[in-house]
Protein backbone atom coordinates (compact mmCIF):
# COMPACT_ATOMS: atom_id res chain seq x y z
CA UNK A 1 0.00 0.00 0.00
CA UNK A 2 3.06 2.48 1.29
CA UNK A 3 4.53 1.81 -2.12
CA UNK A 4 1.32 2.58 -4.21
CA UNK A 5 1.30 5.63 -2.51
CA UNK A 6 4.51 6.43 -3.29
CA UNK A 7 4.70 5.32 -6.56
CA UNK A 8 1.53 7.50 -7.08
CA UNK A 9 3.20 10.38 -5.48
CA UNK A 10 5.91 10.07 -7.92
CA UNK A 11 4.39 9.60 -11.09
CA UNK A 12 1.74 12.93 -10.07
CA UNK A 13 5.11 15.05 -9.46
CA UNK A 14 6.50 13.55 -13.03
CA UNK A 15 3.22 14.55 -14.71
CA UNK A 16 2.54 18.03 -12.89
CA UNK A 17 6.72 18.82 -12.27
CA UNK A 18 5.13 21.85 -10.01
CA UNK A 19 4.01 20.15 -7.63
CA UNK A 20 7.65 21.07 -6.33
CA UNK A 21 6.66 24.65 -6.72
CA UNK A 22 4.52 24.79 -3.65
CA UNK A 23 7.92 25.03 -1.80
CA UNK A 24 9.19 27.54 -4.43
CA UNK A 25 12.67 28.54 -4.14
CA UNK A 26 13.51 30.88 -6.78
CA UNK A 27 17.26 30.25 -8.40
CA UNK A 28 19.89 32.87 -8.42
CA UNK A 29 19.10 34.12 -11.74
CA UNK A 30 15.79 34.93 -10.57
CA UNK A 31 16.89 36.60 -7.32
CA UNK A 32 18.73 38.31 -9.42
CA UNK A 33 16.08 39.59 -12.06
CA UNK A 34 13.97 40.56 -8.84
CA UNK A 35 16.81 42.80 -7.44
CA UNK A 36 16.84 44.56 -10.81
CA UNK A 37 13.53 44.67 -11.44
CA UNK A 38 13.51 46.49 -7.71
CA UNK A 39 16.35 48.68 -9.15
CA UNK A 40 14.32 49.82 -12.12
CA UNK A 41 11.57 50.96 -10.67
CA UNK A 42 9.80 52.42 -13.43
CA UNK A 43 8.09 50.50 -16.18
CA UNK A 44 5.83 51.71 -18.51
CA UNK A 45 2.39 49.41 -19.36
CA UNK A 46 0.72 49.32 -23.36
CA UNK A 47 -2.91 47.93 -23.58
CA UNK A 48 -3.53 47.66 -27.02
CA UNK A 49 -5.42 45.53 -28.88
CA UNK A 50 -8.30 45.30 -31.67
CA UNK A 51 -10.28 46.67 -29.33
CA UNK A 52 -7.90 49.91 -29.63
CA UNK A 53 -10.30 50.28 -32.77
CA UNK A 54 -13.56 50.92 -30.89
CA UNK A 55 -12.11 53.71 -28.90
CA UNK A 56 -13.91 52.67 -25.62
CA UNK A 57 -11.30 50.29 -23.63
CA UNK A 58 -10.09 47.07 -23.42
CA UNK A 59 -13.02 45.87 -21.86
CA UNK A 60 -15.77 47.28 -24.76
CA UNK A 61 -16.37 43.58 -25.29
CA UNK A 62 -17.72 42.67 -22.05
CA UNK A 63 -19.36 45.70 -21.36
CA UNK A 64 -21.01 46.26 -24.55
CA UNK A 65 -22.23 42.78 -25.18
CA UNK A 66 -20.44 42.14 -28.50
CA UNK A 67 -21.27 38.95 -30.17
CA UNK A 68 -17.39 37.03 -30.46
CA UNK A 69 -18.04 36.25 -34.48
CA UNK A 70 -19.10 39.93 -35.15
CA UNK A 71 -16.05 41.39 -32.71
CA UNK A 72 -13.47 38.97 -34.31
CA UNK A 73 -14.20 41.12 -37.82
CA UNK A 74 -12.56 44.26 -36.36
CA UNK A 75 -9.21 42.26 -36.86
CA UNK A 76 -9.95 42.42 -40.68
CA UNK A 77 -9.74 45.84 -40.45
CA UNK A 78 -6.72 46.59 -38.24
CA UNK A 79 -3.88 48.21 -39.89
CA UNK A 80 -2.02 50.24 -37.41
CA UNK A 81 -0.01 51.85 -40.47
CA UNK A 82 1.92 54.22 -38.15
CA UNK A 83 2.90 51.54 -36.24
CA UNK A 84 6.98 51.97 -35.25
CA UNK A 85 8.26 49.91 -32.39
CA UNK A 86 10.93 52.03 -32.37
CA UNK A 87 9.46 55.30 -31.91
CA UNK A 88 7.18 53.40 -29.11
CA UNK A 89 10.28 52.70 -27.14
CA UNK A 90 12.05 55.80 -28.07
CA UNK A 91 9.24 57.94 -26.64
CA UNK A 92 9.16 55.47 -23.73
CA UNK A 93 12.93 55.77 -22.63
CA UNK A 94 12.77 58.74 -23.14
CA UNK A 95 10.36 58.93 -19.57
CA UNK A 96 13.48 57.12 -17.68
CA UNK A 97 11.33 54.16 -17.45
CA UNK A 98 13.14 50.90 -17.33
CA UNK A 99 10.82 48.32 -18.85
CA UNK A 100 8.14 47.94 -20.80
CA UNK A 101 4.63 45.56 -19.83
CA UNK A 102 2.48 45.20 -23.20
CA UNK A 103 -0.90 43.14 -23.62
CA UNK A 104 0.15 39.90 -26.02
CA UNK A 105 -3.29 38.81 -25.55
CA UNK A 106 -6.28 40.35 -23.34
CA UNK A 107 -9.41 39.12 -21.98
CA UNK A 108 -10.91 39.53 -25.95
CA UNK A 109 -8.89 36.64 -26.49
CA UNK A 110 -6.81 38.38 -29.48
CA UNK A 111 -2.98 37.72 -29.91
CA UNK A 112 -0.93 40.24 -30.62
CA UNK A 113 1.35 37.67 -31.51
CA UNK A 114 2.14 35.40 -34.15
CA UNK A 115 0.79 31.60 -32.85
CA UNK A 116 1.00 28.19 -34.14
CA UNK A 117 -2.02 27.54 -31.77
CA UNK A 118 -4.70 30.14 -32.98
CA UNK A 119 -5.36 32.05 -35.90
CA UNK A 120 -6.89 34.50 -34.18
CA UNK A 121 -3.54 36.64 -33.73
CA UNK A 122 -2.20 39.64 -35.93
CA UNK A 123 -0.82 37.86 -38.38
CA UNK A 124 -3.05 35.53 -39.44
CA UNK A 125 -6.40 37.30 -39.07
CA UNK A 126 -4.98 41.20 -39.87
CA UNK A 127 -4.54 42.79 -43.39
CA UNK A 128 -1.04 44.36 -41.09
CA UNK A 129 0.34 40.99 -40.75
CA UNK A 130 2.91 42.19 -39.09
CA UNK A 131 3.62 40.55 -35.69
CA UNK A 132 3.93 43.22 -33.30
CA UNK A 133 5.51 41.98 -29.88
CA UNK A 134 7.74 40.29 -32.21
CA UNK A 135 9.04 44.11 -33.12
CA UNK A 136 8.54 45.69 -29.64
CA UNK A 137 10.45 42.63 -28.26
CA UNK A 138 13.53 43.30 -30.52
CA UNK A 139 13.49 47.00 -30.14
CA UNK A 140 13.22 46.48 -26.58
CA UNK A 141 16.07 44.32 -26.71
CA UNK A 142 17.71 46.86 -29.15
CA UNK A 143 17.33 50.09 -27.35
CA UNK A 144 18.62 48.19 -23.70
CA UNK A 145 15.74 48.53 -21.97
CA UNK A 146 13.40 45.27 -20.77
CA UNK A 147 10.21 43.69 -22.43
CA UNK A 148 7.50 42.20 -20.43
CA UNK A 149 4.30 40.35 -21.13
CA UNK A 150 0.87 41.14 -20.15
CA UNK A 151 -1.04 37.31 -20.65
CA UNK A 152 -4.83 37.48 -19.82
CA UNK A 153 -6.53 34.31 -18.21
CA UNK A 154 -9.77 34.78 -19.40
CA UNK A 155 -10.98 34.49 -22.53
CA UNK A 156 -14.42 35.89 -23.92
CA UNK A 157 -13.57 34.76 -27.35
CA UNK A 158 -12.96 30.94 -26.85
CA UNK A 159 -15.20 28.49 -26.06
CA UNK A 160 -12.70 26.33 -24.11
CA UNK A 161 -12.63 29.36 -22.06
CA UNK A 162 -15.04 27.13 -19.12
CA UNK A 163 -16.35 27.51 -17.06
CA UNK A 164 -17.18 30.52 -17.58
CA UNK A 165 -16.76 33.38 -15.18
CA UNK A 166 -18.35 36.44 -13.82
CA UNK A 167 -17.68 37.77 -17.14
CA UNK A 168 -18.04 37.44 -20.99
CA UNK A 169 -21.51 35.96 -20.40
CA UNK A 170 -22.95 38.20 -23.65
CA UNK A 171 -20.70 37.28 -25.91
CA UNK A 172 -22.55 34.89 -27.95
CA UNK A 173 -20.92 31.67 -27.13
CA UNK A 174 -23.61 28.85 -26.82
CA UNK A 175 -21.32 26.00 -27.41
CA UNK A 176 -18.62 24.99 -24.74
CA UNK A 177 -15.45 23.38 -24.95
CA UNK A 178 -13.00 21.54 -22.19
CA UNK A 179 -11.23 23.93 -19.82
CA UNK A 180 -8.22 21.11 -20.51
CA UNK A 181 -7.59 22.08 -23.71
CA UNK A 182 -8.00 25.94 -22.84
CA UNK A 183 -5.29 25.21 -20.70
CA UNK A 184 -3.13 23.77 -22.72
CA UNK A 185 -3.47 26.38 -25.26
CA UNK A 186 -2.13 28.90 -22.72
CA UNK A 187 0.49 26.76 -21.82
CA UNK A 188 1.73 26.37 -25.74
CA UNK A 189 1.48 30.38 -26.44
CA UNK A 190 3.17 30.97 -23.32
CA UNK A 191 6.07 28.42 -24.39
CA UNK A 192 5.83 30.90 -27.82
CA UNK A 193 6.00 33.83 -25.89
CA UNK A 194 8.94 32.81 -23.66
CA UNK A 195 10.53 30.74 -26.17
CA UNK A 196 10.53 33.29 -29.72
CA UNK A 197 10.97 36.49 -28.16
CA UNK A 198 14.68 36.53 -25.86
CA UNK A 199 14.82 37.14 -22.56
CA UNK A 200 11.38 37.81 -21.01
CA UNK A 201 11.49 39.93 -18.06
CA UNK A 202 8.14 38.95 -16.83
CA UNK A 203 4.77 37.43 -17.17
CA UNK A 204 2.26 39.10 -15.64
CA UNK A 205 -1.60 37.54 -15.63
CA UNK A 206 -4.88 39.04 -14.98
CA UNK A 207 -7.99 37.93 -14.49
CA UNK A 208 -7.92 34.96 -11.54
CA UNK A 209 -10.40 36.80 -10.05
CA UNK A 210 -13.09 35.93 -13.01
CA UNK A 211 -13.35 32.71 -11.23
CA UNK A 212 -14.06 34.11 -7.26
CA UNK A 213 -17.67 32.91 -7.33
CA UNK A 214 -16.34 29.47 -8.56
CA UNK A 215 -14.90 28.49 -5.60
CA UNK A 216 -13.83 24.86 -6.58
CA UNK A 217 -12.55 26.22 -9.50
CA UNK A 218 -8.45 25.26 -10.14
CA UNK A 219 -6.17 27.29 -12.25
CA UNK A 220 -3.45 25.30 -12.13
CA UNK A 221 -1.05 28.19 -11.51
CA UNK A 222 1.68 25.98 -9.66
CA UNK A 223 2.50 24.07 -13.00
CA UNK A 224 2.05 26.69 -15.18
CA UNK A 225 4.65 28.92 -12.84
CA UNK A 226 6.82 25.98 -12.85
CA UNK A 227 6.51 26.03 -16.62
CA UNK A 228 7.49 29.51 -16.99
CA UNK A 229 10.34 29.20 -14.83
CA UNK A 230 11.68 25.85 -16.84
CA UNK A 231 11.57 27.87 -19.71
CA UNK A 232 12.65 31.26 -18.52
CA UNK A 233 14.41 31.44 -15.54
CA UNK A 234 14.94 34.64 -14.50
CA UNK A 235 11.57 35.51 -15.72
CA UNK A 236 9.45 37.18 -12.85
CA UNK A 237 6.32 35.93 -12.41
CA UNK A 238 3.17 38.47 -11.28
CA UNK A 239 -0.40 37.91 -10.87
CA UNK A 240 -3.21 40.93 -11.01
CA UNK A 241 -5.54 38.62 -8.74
CA UNK A 242 -5.51 41.15 -5.64
CA UNK A 243 -4.37 38.86 -3.18
CA UNK A 244 -1.14 38.12 -1.11
CA UNK A 245 1.06 36.49 -3.58
CA UNK A 246 0.46 32.31 -4.42
CA UNK A 247 4.19 29.94 -4.32
CA UNK A 248 5.72 30.55 -7.12
CA UNK A 249 5.24 34.39 -7.68
CA UNK A 250 8.19 36.69 -8.10
CA UNK A 251 6.32 40.05 -7.63
CA UNK A 252 3.49 41.21 -5.82
CA UNK A 253 1.35 43.63 -8.22
CA UNK A 254 -0.92 46.06 -6.75
CA UNK A 255 -3.86 47.66 -9.26
CA UNK A 256 -4.71 51.47 -8.58
CA UNK A 257 -3.18 51.63 -5.55
CA UNK A 258 0.12 51.90 -3.48
CA UNK A 259 0.92 49.03 -1.54
CA UNK A 260 -1.13 48.91 1.80
CA UNK A 261 -3.76 51.98 0.60
CA UNK A 262 -6.68 50.59 -0.80
CA UNK A 263 -8.94 53.44 -2.65
CA UNK A 264 -9.31 52.05 -5.57
CA UNK A 265 -11.01 49.30 -4.22
CA UNK A 266 -9.39 46.17 -5.19
CA UNK A 267 -5.93 46.20 -2.73
CA UNK A 268 -6.12 45.96 0.43
CA UNK A 269 -3.89 42.46 0.94
CA UNK A 270 -1.19 41.89 2.79
CA UNK A 271 1.86 43.58 1.76
CA UNK A 272 4.23 40.97 1.31
CA UNK A 273 8.43 40.53 0.85
CA UNK A 274 8.77 40.01 -2.63
CA UNK A 275 9.35 42.95 -5.49
CA UNK A 276 6.49 45.33 -5.40
CA UNK A 277 4.47 46.83 -8.23
CA UNK A 278 1.52 49.35 -8.85
CA UNK A 279 0.13 49.65 -11.76
CA UNK A 280 -1.90 52.84 -12.65
CA UNK A 281 -3.41 54.58 -15.69
CA UNK A 282 -2.08 58.12 -17.93
CA UNK A 283 -5.61 59.06 -18.45
CA UNK A 284 -8.37 56.90 -16.89
CA UNK A 285 -8.59 54.04 -18.99
CA UNK A 286 -6.13 51.18 -19.67
CA UNK A 287 -6.99 50.80 -23.43
CA UNK A 288 -7.33 53.73 -25.56
CA UNK A 289 -10.16 55.77 -25.06
CA UNK A 290 -11.50 58.31 -27.49
CA UNK A 291 -13.50 60.00 -25.28
CA UNK A 292 -10.89 60.18 -21.91
CA UNK A 293 -8.98 62.82 -22.49
CA UNK A 294 -8.18 63.45 -18.96
CA UNK A 295 -4.20 62.67 -18.52
CA UNK A 296 -2.68 63.20 -15.14
CA UNK A 297 -0.34 66.37 -15.14
CA UNK A 298 3.30 65.52 -14.78
CA UNK A 299 3.17 66.88 -11.44
CA UNK A 300 0.55 64.28 -10.40
CA UNK A 301 2.65 61.28 -12.35
CA UNK A 302 5.92 61.99 -10.85
CA UNK A 303 4.02 62.25 -7.16
CA UNK A 304 2.95 58.81 -8.21
CA UNK A 305 6.43 57.25 -8.79
CA UNK A 306 8.05 58.99 -6.13
CA UNK A 307 5.53 57.89 -3.33
CA UNK A 308 5.63 54.07 -5.19
CA UNK A 309 9.27 54.45 -4.32
CA UNK A 310 8.85 55.39 -1.06
CA UNK A 311 6.46 52.55 -0.53
CA UNK A 312 8.99 50.30 -1.58
CA UNK A 313 7.65 49.66 -5.21
CA UNK A 314 7.85 50.05 -8.18
CA UNK A 315 5.58 52.23 -10.82
CA UNK A 316 3.94 50.71 -14.02
CA UNK A 317 2.41 53.69 -15.69
CA UNK A 318 -0.25 52.59 -18.38
CA UNK A 319 -0.41 54.40 -22.01
CA UNK A 320 -3.30 53.27 -24.45
CA UNK A 321 -1.84 53.56 -27.94
CA UNK A 322 -4.12 54.63 -31.02
CA UNK A 323 -5.97 52.73 -33.62
CA UNK A 324 -3.54 54.63 -35.96
CA UNK A 325 -0.43 52.76 -34.01
CA UNK A 326 1.09 55.94 -32.34
CA UNK A 327 0.95 56.66 -28.72
CA UNK A 328 -0.96 59.68 -28.33
CA UNK A 329 0.76 62.89 -28.30
CA UNK A 330 -0.48 63.77 -24.73
CA UNK A 331 1.20 60.99 -23.37
CA UNK A 332 4.72 61.31 -25.50
CA UNK A 333 4.48 64.99 -23.72
CA UNK A 334 4.09 63.29 -20.53
CA UNK A 335 6.89 60.87 -20.94
CA UNK A 336 9.03 63.41 -22.05
CA UNK A 337 8.60 65.98 -18.99
CA UNK A 338 8.89 62.89 -16.45
CA UNK A 339 12.40 62.09 -17.84
CA UNK A 340 13.43 65.81 -17.90
CA UNK A 341 12.28 65.79 -14.07
CA UNK A 342 14.38 61.59 -14.19
CA UNK A 343 17.63 63.18 -15.35
CA UNK A 344 18.29 65.25 -13.04
CA UNK A 345 16.41 63.14 -10.06
CA UNK A 346 16.66 59.54 -10.68
CA UNK A 347 19.65 58.67 -8.50
CA UNK A 348 17.03 59.29 -5.53
CA UNK A 349 14.73 56.39 -7.64
CA UNK A 350 17.07 53.81 -9.36
CA UNK A 351 18.49 51.33 -7.08
CA UNK A 352 16.70 52.70 -4.31
CA UNK A 353 14.36 51.10 -1.46
CA UNK A 354 11.80 52.52 0.55
CA UNK A 355 13.43 54.59 3.31
CA UNK A 356 13.82 54.70 7.10
CA UNK A 357 11.50 57.39 7.27
CA UNK A 358 7.76 55.61 6.37
CA UNK A 359 5.83 58.06 3.99
CA UNK A 360 3.79 60.73 5.51
CA UNK A 361 1.49 63.43 4.24
CA UNK A 362 4.48 65.61 3.52
CA UNK A 363 5.88 63.03 1.51
CA UNK A 364 8.68 59.75 1.46
CA UNK A 365 12.11 58.56 2.11
CA UNK A 366 14.06 56.56 -0.32
CA UNK A 367 17.14 55.03 0.44
CA UNK A 368 20.47 53.85 -1.17
CA UNK A 369 23.10 52.65 2.05
CA UNK A 370 23.79 55.82 4.21
CA UNK A 371 22.62 57.78 1.92
CA UNK A 372 18.07 58.77 2.83
CA UNK A 373 16.84 60.74 -0.21
CA UNK A 374 13.99 62.83 1.66
CA UNK A 375 11.15 63.56 -1.10
CA UNK A 376 9.16 66.74 0.06
CA UNK A 377 6.05 66.72 -2.28
CA UNK A 378 3.40 68.83 -0.25
CA UNK A 379 4.46 71.02 3.37
CA UNK A 380 3.81 74.05 4.19
CA UNK A 381 6.26 75.06 6.70
CA UNK A 382 9.93 75.95 6.47
CA UNK A 383 10.77 72.91 8.63
CA UNK A 384 10.25 69.31 8.78
CA UNK A 385 10.30 66.54 11.51
CA UNK A 386 11.59 63.15 10.70
CA UNK A 387 11.57 60.46 13.72
CA UNK A 388 14.96 59.23 13.43
CA UNK A 389 16.17 58.20 16.70
CA UNK A 390 18.56 55.38 16.30
CA UNK A 391 21.11 56.56 13.31
CA UNK A 392 22.75 59.65 13.64
CA UNK A 393 22.26 62.09 10.62
CA UNK A 394 26.15 63.38 9.55
CA UNK A 395 25.10 65.60 6.56
CA UNK A 396 22.43 67.00 5.18
CA UNK A 397 22.69 69.09 1.80
CA UNK A 398 19.74 69.95 -1.34
CA UNK A 399 20.09 67.01 -3.58
CA UNK A 400 20.37 69.76 -6.53
CA UNK A 401 23.37 72.03 -5.60
CA UNK A 402 24.61 70.05 -2.52
CA UNK A 403 23.95 73.54 -0.35
CA UNK A 404 24.24 72.97 3.50
CA UNK A 405 20.56 72.40 4.78
CA UNK A 406 20.58 73.40 8.68
CA UNK A 407 19.59 70.90 11.30
CA UNK A 408 19.14 69.90 14.70
CA UNK A 409 19.37 66.11 16.48
CA UNK A 410 18.20 64.62 19.48
CA UNK A 411 16.14 61.83 21.13
CA UNK A 412 13.04 62.23 19.51
CA UNK A 413 14.10 63.01 15.79
CA UNK A 414 15.43 65.10 13.30
CA UNK A 415 14.06 68.37 12.34
CA UNK A 416 15.10 70.20 9.04
CA UNK A 417 15.10 73.78 8.54
CA UNK A 418 14.47 74.97 5.20
CA UNK A 419 15.58 78.00 3.28
CA UNK A 420 12.04 78.38 2.04
CA UNK A 421 8.61 76.70 1.94
CA UNK A 422 9.14 73.66 -0.55
CA UNK A 423 7.09 74.74 -3.99
CA UNK A 424 9.32 72.09 -6.05
CA UNK A 425 6.98 69.27 -7.59
CA UNK A 426 9.45 67.21 -5.57
CA UNK A 427 12.26 68.95 -3.01
CA UNK A 428 14.70 66.52 -2.37
CA UNK A 429 17.13 66.85 0.70
CA UNK A 430 19.67 64.24 0.66
CA UNK A 431 21.23 62.74 4.20
CA UNK A 432 24.16 61.22 4.79
CA UNK A 433 23.25 58.37 7.29
C1 LIG B 1 -7.85 44.96 -14.71
C2 LIG B 1 -8.61 44.92 -15.99
C3 LIG B 1 -7.77 44.95 -17.17
C4 LIG B 1 -6.46 45.66 -17.09
C5 LIG B 1 -5.79 45.44 -15.77
C6 LIG B 1 -4.56 46.28 -15.63
O1 LIG B 1 -7.57 43.72 -14.21
O2 LIG B 1 -9.42 43.80 -16.10
O3 LIG B 1 -8.49 45.37 -18.25
O4 LIG B 1 -5.68 45.12 -18.06
O5 LIG B 1 -6.66 45.68 -14.75
O6 LIG B 1 -4.15 46.36 -14.33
Amino acid sequence: MKKRVLSLLLTASLAFPALAQKEYVPVPENVQARKEFQDNKFGIFLHYGIYSMLADGEWAMHNKNLNYKEYAKLAGGFYPSKFNAAEWVAAIKASGAKYICFTTRHHDGFSMFDSKYTDYNVVKATPFKRDIVKELADECHKQGIKIHFYYSHIDWYRNDYYPLGRTGHGTGRTTHGEWKTYYQFMNNQLTELLTNYGPVGAIWFDGWWDQDQNPGFDWQLPEQYAMIHKLQPACLVGNNHHQTPFPGEDIQIFERDLPGENNAGLSGQEVSPLPLETCETMNGMWGYKITDQDYKSTKTLIHYLVKAAGMNANLLMNIGPQPNGELPAISVERLKEMGEWMKIYSETIYGTRGGIVPPHDWGVTTQKSNKLYVHILNLQDKGLFLPITDQKIKKAVMFTDKTPVKFTQDKQGVVLKLAEVPTDIDYVIELDL
